[in-house]
């Protein structure tokens, strides 16, 4: 970019976006399955409008904004309410899913200090629990000890078990797990945190909205959220399958008590008293009011549906990958996610094929693997998705090619 020495017309400087925007992924078209989300353009639409509306209020201090604490109060209880939260349910907005897991591993250290004096603390999770909880292990300063799952790709709570000792402050189960979408045995997980006086932590980024719907259209999802005895907070990203703007995650504990151990206060400068729920400091109101207004617009009826269309789209493309010569599907996710490889094709070489047919997936491991999210705008689009999948297999068949590895996310 060159900074002009003279501002620029507005509707040049816009239009420019566009253009530049050229060769991202085409998410709105269902060929993309992965980091971002669409159900339609009318829901699009009340995300962008109320996202625009509140974009330069600030979070920072709700009492300068009311509007922004009751819609926050009101969604965290809505949210709340699908997950089994009694009255004294009580979080906060975050800015994802990664900020939430952040907070979740500070209130656990938190906590841990004040009323067991640790400060060397550790925290026990599967090796399918997501990066995020690396980065909070970095950021605050405590061990990360990864346990390997089960052959279902399930955390094992004997070998978690096994793994917990006195400076243990978290444990932590996923509903589901990103990486093969299968739900972590939430019972057995908390109760090591129970024995241990630890927090559990049932990350459901990925889960929150889509199980509490889809237990309602009669699946068998089993015990994952706040009815099991010992689960101390829950992380529910709706700026994934919630459709509202990017931005938006709850972080909600068992009790304001535990809760307390998240936040942060100072008065320790010459500015003021400071205290703030996240990690940022100032925070747009857009992706609060967005995620209000999305919740409010699609509502009950509204996500019973949505959740129905991703899981049939889901259930579809797990059938047909299923059927295709030399292509597996791992695990057996009761979710929306999808992860396959290929037992006879280099998996990551059928990655760049799909890639230059159009399509968009995460490539993962170990083991090396495709991983889809699907959602409702994936209902038209997925017997395309598989026909590319066949057509990449067959053209490869036992060959040399290797593709490229990729990556979750990027530094650059
Ligand atoms: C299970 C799970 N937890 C946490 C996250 C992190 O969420 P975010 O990318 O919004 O920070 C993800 C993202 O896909 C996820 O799948």
């Amino acid at each position: 970019m060159t900074f002009p020495e003279h501002g620029r017309p507005a509707d040049e400087v816009l239009a420019e976006l566009d253009a530049l925007a050229a060769d991202d992924v085409d998410w709105h078209g269902g060929r993309v399955f992965s980091l971002a989300y669409f159900a339609s353009e009318e829901i699009y639409r009340v995300a962008r409008t109320a996202n625009d509306k509140f974009l330069s209020t600030n979070a920072l201090n709700m009492g300068a904004f009311p509007s922004l604490r009751r819609m926050q109060n009101e969604v965290v209880a809505t949210v709340a309410g699908w997950l089994g939260g009694g009255d004294e349910a009580a979080g906060f907005l975050t800015t994802g899913g990664t900020e939430s897991l952040l907070m979740a591993v500070k209130a656990a250290r938190e906590r841990g200090r004040a009323e067991r004096g640790i400060t060397e603390p550790d925290m026990v999770l599967p090796v399918s629990a997501h990066a995020a909880f690396e980065k909070a292990a970095h950021y605050f300063g405590v061990r990360s000890i990864r346990v390997p799952v089960g052959e279902d790709h399930r955390a094992d709570p004997e070998a978690m078990a096994a793994a917990v000792g006195p400076n243990t402050v978290l444990v932590v189960g996923s509903a589901p797990q990103y990486p093969q979408g299968v739900i972590d045995p939430i019972p057995e997980i908390a109760a090591l945190a129970i024995d241990q006086g630890a927090n559990c932590h049932v990350d459901a980024c990925m889960g929150g909205v889509t199980l509490p719907f889809l237990r309602r259209l009669g699946e068998d999802i089993p015990p994952f959220d706040f009815s099991v005895e010992g689960v101390t907070s829950m992380s529910i990203d709706l700026h994934k399958y919630g459709y509202t703007a990017k931005g938006a995650s709850v972080i909600v504990h068992r009790d304001r008590g535990l809760r307390n151990h998240q936040t942060f206060v100072t008065d320790n400068w010459t500015g003021g008293l400071y205290g703030s729920s996240g990690v940022l400091g100032t925070k747009s109101g857009g992706p609060i009011a967005a995620a209000w207004a999305v919740l409010q617009h699609v509502g009950d009826d509204g996500y019973l549906q949505l959740t129905a269309t991703a899981r049939r789209a889901t259930l579809r493309l797990r059938d047909r990958l299923e059927a295709i010569d030399g292509i597996q599907v791992l695990g057996d996710t009761p979710a929306t996610l999808v992860a396959f490889r290929s037992n006879v094709a280099d998996t990551f070489a059928i990655g760049d094929e799909l890639g230059k047919a159009g399509w968009y997936c995460d490539r993962q491991g170990p083991p090396d693997s495709l991983h889809c999210t699907v959602h409702a705008g994936h209902a038209e689009t997925v017997d395309g998705f598989a026909d590319a999948v066949a057509e990449a297999s067959d053209a490869l068949g036992s060959g040399p090619t290797r593709g490229e590895a990729g990556a979750y996310g990027t530094v650059d």
